[in-house]
């Protein structure tokens, strides 16, 4: 992951703007086979989401290429119809099931969350989607089942980035099971009312608004139910770097670079950095999952 502030400078949407074009697009939204959304979730912040445009042609998606602007330039390539996902390991329903049957009964809504690189950028972003913690009640989680593993599509022939390059696919994440099921813990399927863009992770991706933006795996392909602490892209290709827990956190400094402030995307070129909050605002959501433990060992 490199560092990076070549963005160019764009308005975030103003409120009143956006909110036209929720009401807009809620018709839109409709059509999708997804349910009407419940209103703004109390989960949400009232701060103003970025653009549709800052959202979708600034983003990380290594399948496609290391820069910003690769996943929307390459991402129209993956298919993301048909869709199966994996369900296998500690859980009472394994099996294949197709995106429609997994997310069938899940009960979609609009969460809009800060959302926080490592690499010091943030945005703010509407999605839709549906709570992990439903999913998981849905498909049995056995005892004994300590963290959810997420795997990410691999297709070569789709993603040019899979291709060549270091990192080892599948992309793989994990959450310990307490914080999955942490009401915070989202899959995204939509955004902006929309199904969810390509270079945004479609047709389903995990958003953990407290941690990291690399936790938040895209294209899931497999979830798995397991008991011991599961290896994950960054933390194997740079240990000392990132953490599995990657929780973010302005006291404990990437070794590269400061995590104590953040440049919000679309602040425009004049804009100062804003102070990164622990665990990106969302503290009094999580911090007790993580009593006794020391975050700057548990990074
Ligand atoms: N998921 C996959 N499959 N591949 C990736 O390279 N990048 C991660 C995360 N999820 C990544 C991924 C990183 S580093 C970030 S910051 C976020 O996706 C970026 O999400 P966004 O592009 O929607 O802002």
């Amino acid at each position: 992951m490199s560092y990076k502030s070549e963005y160019s400078a764009q308005d975030v949407t103003p409120k009143h703007l956006f909110l036209n074009r929720r009401q807009l697009m809620a018709g839109a939204a409709g059509l999708l086979a997804a349910p009407a959304f419940a209103g703004t979730s109390p989960y949400s912040t009232d701060e103003a989401p970025n653009s549709y445009e800052d959202i979708t042609t600034y983003n990380n998606y290594y399948e496609f290429g290391y820069d910003k602007t690769d996943p929307a330039q390459y991402a129209e390539a993956l298919t993301i119809d048909p869709w199966s996902v994996k369900v296998d390991g500690l859980v009472d329903k394994p099996g294949t099931y197709s995106l429609a049957d997994l997310i069938a009964d899940m009960p979609i809504e609009e969460r809009i969350y800060r959302f926080r690189c490592v690499e010091a950028w943030s945005m703010i972003v509407p999605w839709q989607g549906f709570q992990l913690s439903a999913l998981l009640q849905k498909l049995g989680v056995q005892a004994g089942a300590k963290y959810v593993v997420f795997e990410t599509v691999v297709r070569p022939a789709e993603m040019r980035g899979q291709t060549g390059g270091m990192i080892q696919w599948p992309y793989r994440e994990g959450l310990r099971l307490d914080e999955a099921m942490n009401p915070l813990a989202f899959m995204a399927t939509g955004l902006y009312g929309k199904p969810l863009p390509k270079q945004s992770g479609a047709p389903i991706r995990l958003v953990v608004p407290w941690k990291y933006g690399f936790k938040s795996a895209k294209a899931l392909v497999r979830i798995s139910l397991v008991a011991e602490e599961p290896q994950t892209t960054w933390k194997m290709l740079a240990p000392n770097e990132y953490g599995f827990y990657a929780n973010v956190n302005p006291q404990v400094d990437h070794p590269r670079w400061s995590q104590a402030t953040e440049r919000r995307v679309g602040g425009g070129l004049f804009a100062g950095r804003i102070d990164t909050q622990m665990f990106n605002g969302y503290g009094d959501q999580v911090a007790s999952l993580y009593t006794g433990q020391d975050l700057t060992k548990d990074f």
